[in-house]
């Protein structure tokens, strides 16, 4: 049975679509909650992969851990030993423009990054990790049709979560960029250089500039938002 040194799912199917929450125990939540005829499909390392059905479509859904490392490898294995076609990220993000409020969520068009993991392809430039289209117009439809107002342009994906100069962010900021999270630059780009897609949104669990915070339960509740959002489009 197929297996990798991160994945072992003992014969259980991964979905073509797979979303991506950072935290194995939101996966859990996820396939609790939203998903019936749920099997899980990974253990190891205690990051927890399951499969289940929503509006009868299969659907799967994983722990992608923390930062581009991490993310990236998860996002590789899914793709080039499972077969899976796309890959959605769900996430938290840091918001550093002022238009955005706790707990809107932001959808990355693309990721800007100060990682070097896209050196890897020795491209002769630089890389800009773009989101699938076809995902992105699919969410936007969907947000509207419930109602949701989405913020869609670039983000931060940032090895640095405990910066030692504040200042970097403000430069981001002037470019633009909407908020800070730690993945999809390099999920964007193992995706673009496997040829399948991907799409990550966010809600914002706190602001760098405002200073705001979030209760874990006023977390929860945006991110069941942003689930609702999600899901049809994963199980088209
Ligand atoms: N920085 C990086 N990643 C994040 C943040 C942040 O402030 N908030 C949520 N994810």
């Amino acid at each position: 049975m197929t297996s990798t040194p991160h994945i072992n799912p003992q014969g259980v199917p991964i979905a073509k679509t797979v979303l991506l929450p950072g935290d194995p125990l939101r996966a859990q939540f996820i396939a609790e909650n939203y998903l019936s005829d749920v099997q899980q499909f990974n253990t190891v390392r205690n990051m927890f992969g399951f499969t289940g059905m929503f509006n009868g479509r299969q659907v799967s859904v994983m722990g992608s851990g923390m930062g581009i490392p991490s993310a990236s490898l998860y996002a590789y294995e899914l793709i080039h030993t499972f077969g899976v076609e796309r890959l959605i990220r769900i996430g938290s993000c840091g918001g550093m423009q002022d238009q955005l409020e706790l707990f809107d969520i932001v959808v990355a068009a693309s990721a800007s990054t100060d990682s070097h993991f896209m050196h890897q392809y020795k491209l002769p430039g630089t890389f800009a990790p773009t989101a699938s289209w076809s995902l992105l117009s699919a969410v936007a439809q969907e947000a509207e049709s419930q109602g949701i107002q989405l913020h869609v342009g670039n983000v931060l994906s940032s090895d640095v979560f405990y910066r030692h100069d504040p200042s970097d962010a403000q430069r981001w900021a002037q470019m633009g960029v909407l908020a800070v999270e730690m993945e999809t630059a390099g999920i964007y780009s193992v995706a673009a250089h496997a040829g399948v897609e991907a799409l990550a949104l966010f809600t914002v669990s706190d602001h760098l500039f405002k200073g705001e915070e979030t209760t874990s339960e006023q977390r929860q509740k945006s991110f069941t938002q942003m689930m609702e959002l999600v899901l049809p489009v994963a199980a088209r």
